[in-house]
């Protein structure tokens, strides 16, 4: 490493910890193998594919604490029992219309999966086994240690999954999951369209482009995008919805995210896409910074989603905003169940509510997206005010 130029410090981002760049530096090393081996470039969707979920090395699966205020970002389910409280009046009802089934993909630090089983026992719905299927290294015990906390008399029905089942029924949820997948990053220029990807530049990580072709040009024909432009298309949360729908049999998928229908993904002021990186609670836009040491993501393109639920014989069943599902789902009465007096437990729970619900936080770019299969034709109760799927 004679010519390493060393890690790219940014004075205003803290700095990680000796053991942390050094793993970071490992992780470097194998993507520049990855680029050398493949004549100096790679697509950004390799790169993220790389720097999130590298065995051992990975963002997600390199072991370090990734979720809460400790780590770099923080989710519903991580503010508290609120959010699964709220969302368990859904999953009911889902469970109602197929079978007594949960399936969560990318299960974080547990708390959605130990809140939801918690409240389902509460409200008497029956849940006979609840499947988590995760990616990130080392959080199977981590899940399992925080449901055994919060829903002790269900920990027994909880299974970790290392790949989708063939078929299922029951309920599916992803929350904070597809903007978790490696897109693809374009760039649309009067000569063209062009794959923005990842080449070594004076010994570092820099963009580079190459034309776009096969797949990845297809879709950016499919849409109406005058240049200078540049944006994701998220190819791999396409996949994952198609094998979604090859196994799902009867029941339905709760996607749970930030994002946008297509016509404001692609919005002409949005020039620049979505992509970003979160490190230690710090959100910037260089996705080179300490590979393995921070998230990278982007946005949720709903429409896209919603088109391949279509084309793949699933029903679309709703499309709100967060702050509207969840008030169709009863948030205001699961916060009556605390007395507003008992300031010491209600006070956080109404930070929560106002975190979850309010346009400035959570509350309208989050949206909760659901698609099934043969559970009837009766609207489902978190989308029965302010459905918006004539938007997609
Ligand atoms: C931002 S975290 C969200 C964790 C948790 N759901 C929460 O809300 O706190 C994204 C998670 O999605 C997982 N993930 C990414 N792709 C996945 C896939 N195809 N199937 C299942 N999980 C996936 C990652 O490993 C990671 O645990």
């Amino acid at each position: 490493m004679g010519d390493d130029p060393g890690p790219m410090l940014r004075p205003e981002l803290p700095v990680p910890e000796p053991d942390a760049l050094d793993a970071s530096r490992r992780l470097l090393a194998r993507i520049e193998t990855e680029i050398a081996a493949r004549g100096g470039w790679i697509a950004f969707s390799d790169y993220m594919q790389l720097a999130l979920y590298s065995p051992g090395l990975g963002y997600y699966t390199g072991g370090a604490a990734k979720f809460g205020p400790s780590g770099d970002f923080i989710t519903a389910p991580s503010l508290g029992p609120l959010f699964a409280q709220t969302l368990a009046r859904q999953v009911a009802e889902l469970i109602g219309r197929s079978a007594p089934r949960i399936l969560e993909f990318g299960a974080g630090g547990g708390e959605l999966a130990g809140d939801l089983l918690a409240e389902l026992a509460r409200l008497g719905c029956a849940v006979e086994k609840y499947s988590i299927l995760e990616p990130g290294a080392g959080l199977a015990e981590r899940q399992r240690a925080t449901i055994a906390k919060l829903a002790p008399e269900s920990v027994a029905k909880v299974e970790w999954l290392e790949r989708l089942p063939g078929d299922f029924e029951g309920v599916m949820i992803a929350n904070e999951v597809v903007d978790a997948m490696p897109v693809h990053a374009l760039a649309w220029r009067e000569e063209g369209v062009f794959e923005r990807g990842v080449a070594i530049e004076n010994g570092r990580l820099a963009w580079a482009e190459r034309p776009a072709a096969d797949d990845v040009l297809a879709a950016a024909r499919e849409l109406d995008i005058a240049p200078p432009y540049a944006s994701e298309i998220a190819l791999a949360a396409r996949g994952w919805m198609r094998s979604v729908a090859d196994t799902l049999q009867k029941g339905a998928l709760l996607v749970i995210d930030y994002g946008f229908p297509a016509r404001e993904f692609y919005h002409p002021q949005r020039n620049t896409g979505t992509l970003m990186a979160h490190y230690r609670h710090h959100a910037h836009a260089d996705p080179f910074l300490h590979p393995g040491l921070q998230d990278l993501t982007a946005h949720v393109d709903f429409s896209a989603l919603a088109a391949i639920a279509a084309t793949t014989g699933l029903d679309l069943l709703g499309y709100a905003t967060q702050s509207n599902f969840l008030v169709n789902c009863g948030i205001t009465e699961v916060l009556e169940g605390t007395d507003a007096q008992d300031v010491r437990r209600y006070a956080p729970l109404a930070a929560t509510a106002q975190k979850l619900l309010s346009p400035a936080e959570m509350g309208e770019l989050f949206k909760v997206l659901c698609v099934g299969r043969a559970i009837g034709p009766e609207a489902l109760l978190g989308f029965a005010r302010g459905e918006r799927s004539h938007t997609l």
